[in-house]
């Protein structure tokens, strides 16, 4: 298999922020903020992304880099002989399980975009709105047309080849939809009876954090960096040796929290002023937006390239996903890119029918990948990195670009003690949650 890498030094960093910010950052990060109360639950987020999801991103850049391979064989030359290569599989698993409903959450946002270029999303009424998005939740020809062209649409990025295809698209666009969904926060924050709902977001009531809030706070952290299935190790290969692999790192987790938090800013004050019950789920976004666009001034225009962008944050981090499996089919069975990435579309396409066609399935596999695969993923990633790689070994990692990593005690204390006892304690007592309702 030939090696593939990015033009330019920024391309695999920017490819990495285009991984990680898609619909966990717009659709999934306000509905469970939602189902948990709010503040408090972002208060967590906030503590669980810098204490472990950071760290579990900087060992899976460590881990790529240093081994200058995709997830699979990275294990495998990193550790020959032993069995930490089992983590790629179980990502190839989790990649397998996030995209296939990841691509009919992206047909919804795709027909969005066609429904409100067509003008059919113009001045509804709320109600209306609700009903709008309940019909397409629940058409199975919607749901299963939609998230086939999202998919062909990934497979065709895909088959092009990493470098060709997947660093175009996210450097320009990704700035755009941010000064989109500024713009969009600006008028949903001074919408009449928007008080409610910013308080929700930012005044914490912690009797609402429940057990299984803390668990859904963690999987929501690691399904938003897109870690715990290797895909960061993956793109960790793809960064040069001169770049400082801490920092960026940073800058992908404070870029894909500062999106979440403007879409909770976006989402709830609307979501209040309109009546919109906070915790309905995976339709919040959906039911939530269109009214505020029909507020706005050129509401229908900012209504197409709203949506239209979100289809390009989902296909960023959709690609991604794709090109898990595709990289294994490759590396397993030596096929051509084409041949592979055709196979690994087939696969998707028959698990997201079954998505698209029940909600309980779907729902199974939101809650299975983000609050299970990907915490165990990354529990035994950031344990390869004190018990397998060494101290002296990730050092020199982080300081291949020439300079010194201050915070590496910090990191290496974290990763070794703090990150895999604090997963495992908040997986226990959220299955404990879960199973005492
Ligand atoms: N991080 C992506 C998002 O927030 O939409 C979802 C995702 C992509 C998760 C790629 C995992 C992954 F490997």
């Amino acid at each position: 298999m030939e090696k593939e890498g990015f033009s330019s030094r920024a391309g695999a960093i920017a490819a990495a922020a285009g991984s990680a910010v898609g619909l966990g950052n717009i659709w999934r990060f306000p509905y469970v903020l939602g189902q948990n109360g709010g503040a408090a639950f972002l208060l967590v987020y906030v503590l669980f992304m810098l204490l472990i999801a950071l760290p579990v991103l900087m060992s899976e850049f460590a881990i790529g880099r240093k081994a200058g391979l995709p997830v699979l064989d990275a294990f495998k030359s990193l550790a020959p002989g032993k069995k930490w290569y089992l983590i790629g599989f179980s990502g190839v698993l989790c990649a397998f399980v996030i995209s296939s409903f990841y691509q009919v959450v992206s047909g919804w946002t795709l027909f969005y975009t066609y429904m409100s270029a067509t003008g059919q999303l113009s001045s509804l009424s709320e109600q209306e709105v609700e009903t709008m998005f309940q019909h397409t939740a629940s058409d199975p020809v919607i749901c299963v047309i939609w998230m086939l062209v999202m998919l062909g649409i990934t497979g065709f990025v895909v088959a092009r080849g990493v470098d060709k295809g997947i660093e175009q698209y996210s450097k320009i666009l990704m700035p755009v939809l941010l000064v989109l969904i500024v713009v969009v926060c600006v008028r949903s924050v001074s919408l009449d009876g928007a008080a409610e709902g910013i308080s929700f977001l930012l005044s914490p009531d912690f009797s609402k954090l429940t057990p299984s809030a803390l668990f859904e706070a963690l999987g929501q952290a690691f399904f938003s960096l897109s870690i715990g299935m290797g895909t960061m190790t993956t793109y960790g290969s793809y960064i040069s040796k001169k770049q400082n692999l801490s920092s960026s790192a940073m800058s992908v987790a404070m870029i894909d929290f500062f999106i979440a938090f403007l879409a909770g800013l976006m989402i709830f004050p609307c979501a209040f002023a309109f009546g919109i019950n906070p915790g309905q789920g995976p339709g919040l976004v959906f039911v939530t937006l269109p009214n505020i666009f029909n507020q706005m001034p050129m509401g229908q225009l900012i209504s197409v390239a709203f949506f239209f962008l979100l289809v390009v944050a989902a296909l960023t981090s959709s690609i991604s996903l794709l090109e898990v499996v595709v990289t294994f089919i490759r590396s397993s069975f030596g096929f051509k890119r084409k041949k592979a990435t055709f196979i690994s579309a087939a696969c998707v396409a028959f698990f997201g029918v079954a998505c698209s066609l029940s909600s309980t399935v779907f729902d199974l596999f939101d809650k299975v990948s983000a609050n299970i695969l990907l915490p165990l993923g990354a529990f035994f990633i950031v344990l390869f990195i004190p018990y397998e790689l060494g101290k002296k070994r990730v050092c020199e990692e982080f300081e291949a670009h020439g300079g010194k990593f201050k915070l590496f005690g910090v990191y290496y204390f974290l990763t070794k003690y703090i990150v895999p006892v604090a997963i495992l304690f908040i997986f226990a007592y959220g299955i404990y949650g879960w199973i005492n309702g």
